[in-house]
């Protein structure tokens, strides 16, 4: 057995993409929710009101990861729910929803993951320059005091960010996501920001919440040219740079990659490095497919192209490469010296609910097996995996795809909000009794403890 008696397997979701209850109980705007109110900007202009009701139906859907048998649950806190403005007065019902939700985690012996930040800003922040503006490292670290201070008594797992590369490069540098910013400036401010975000927020975390276990969470793929052309392998080492570096480095090596240190140069104050490279727990990775690079004419000079021919591809066209991803946790092992968490892996697929009422998709079980068994490799290559965390537990709004790419083991009814764990699901929860009657033949299944 190259898996651990004390690994978590869990699943991951997000706030904006499943609570709903956008306006209720003084949740106030995301830049998200305002992003989506332009027309055209999302498949079929979804917006995230109502996503999977969560909000109302946590409990049910917390007695669903129970009975699936998962160790563990990673989520995220709307910043704009718990502080509508972004800073000043907190609101106390939306700080009552996510104890209600911890505390029925807790009951049913699933391990909370909370991260502070999946891509919601408050709209509010946006308007004072959102993360172009340096006052925000000081916002989020008290964002952070907040949740540390009301949870911190049973939460112990928190992630700063949710894949921090994504949210600046697709919202301040390419215009793709939330709040739609294309600009050069604005990226390498977010960049730098995001990174001073993260240093005080763990010195906050490790000040309020006695025995904290923290980390950030990177999406990191190979970046391999799409030619053999000169220009396309100058443009993967630039992509690589932003999407697997822009973060990591300077939160464990205190100094940015040399493709972007010129261009972030200008945002750096005295002291900032090491206010960034605070040491923290754990290294979270979440990984779907390499990326095959052509050079363009965008800010990095770099633009995805399209995998080779040969290369096989999901439902939605993502490659299925899983020896890129035994590849990156062995390099993640090599060059972070962490404990590493899978905390998102997975694929959308053209789920449909046969006659007999249930979803059997082989495609997305192909893929978690590949996945998870090229997982189990680089385990027994050296790399210390502690845990892997499907993503994701249900159907959800998949930002500019909304409701169109179904990413659950659990099939959600847009119109009934009725919940069905599809076959791989079955296939999931069945995995992980048999990892559980593997590691304690007796039965006495014990929570994870590192
Ligand atoms: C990741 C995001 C997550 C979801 C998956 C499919 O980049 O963190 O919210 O959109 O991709």
């Amino acid at each position: 057995m190259t898996i651990r008696p004390t690994f978590l397997w869990g699943a991951s979701t997000s706030a904006f993409q499943i609570e709903g209850a956008a306006h209720l109980d003084g949740r106030a705007d995301s830049i998200w929710d305002v992003y989506l109110r332009a027309p055209g900007r999302v498949s079929h202009n979804d917006t995230a009101e109502t996503a999977c009701d969560h909000y109302h139906r946590y409990a049910a859907d917390v007695a669903l990861m129970r009975d699936l048998g998962l160790n563990a649950y990673r989520f995220s806190v709307a910043w704009p729910r718990l502080l509508p403005q972004g800073r000043g007065a907190a609101n106390e019902a939306g700080l009552a929803f996510y104890d209600r939700l911890i505390d029925a985690l807790l009951a049913a012996e699933i391990e909370p993951w909370l991260c502070l930040y999946h891509w919601d800003l408050p709209q509010a922040l946006e308007a004072l320059g959102g993360w172009q503006n340096r006052d925000i490292a000081g916002w989020f670290a008290d964002y952070a005091a907040l949740v540390a201070r009301r949870y911190g008594d049973r939460v112990k797992r928190f992630a700063t960010f949710n894949e921090p590369c994504v949210f600046t490069l697709f919202g301040y540098g390419l215009g793709w996501h939330a709040p739609g910013i294309a600009d050069r400036a604005a990226l390498h401010k977010a960049i730098h920001h995001v990174n001073l975000g993260h240093g005080r927020a763990v010195d906050v975390l490790r000040r309020d919440v006695a025995g904290a276990s923290i980390g950030a969470i990177h999406n990191r793929q190979p970046c391999y040219p799409a030619s053999d052309s000169a220009e396309d392998a100058a443009a993967a080492l630039r992509l690589a740079a932003y999407w697997n570096d822009a973060f990591p480095f300077p939160q464990a090596f205190a100094c940015y990659p040399p493709e972007l240190q010129e261009a972030v140069a200008p945002y750096i104050a005295a002291g900032d490095m090491a206010q960034i490279a605070r040491p923290v727990d754990w290294f979270g990775l979440n990984h779907y497919s390499p990326h095959y690079v052509k050079a363009g004419s965008n800010l990095m000079g770099a633009s995805f192209g399209p995998p080779p021919a040969e290369v096989p591809r999901s439902a939605i066209g993502w490659p299925v490469v899983p020896e890129a991803f035994r590849d990156t946790l062995l390099d993640i092992h090599s060059r972070f010296r962490l404990p590493i968490y899978v905390l998102e892996n997975g694929t959308a697929a053209n789920d449909i609910v046969d006659a007999s009422g249930s979803i059997q998709d082989d495609g997305r079980i192909g893929y978690l097996k590949a996945y998870t068994t090229a997982m189990e490799q680089a385990i027994a290559a050296g790399a210390d995996v502690r845990g892997y965390f499907v993503w994701s537990l249900l159907d959800n709004f998949e930002w500019g795809a909304g409701y169109s790419q179904r990413f659950g083991i659990v099939y959600v009814d847009r119109a009934t909000q009725r919940r069905i764990p599809k076959a791989s699901a079955r296939w999931y929860s069945n995995m992980i009794a048999a990892h559980r009657a593997s590691d304690d033949p007796a039965g006495r299944h014990n929570r994870a403890e590192e």
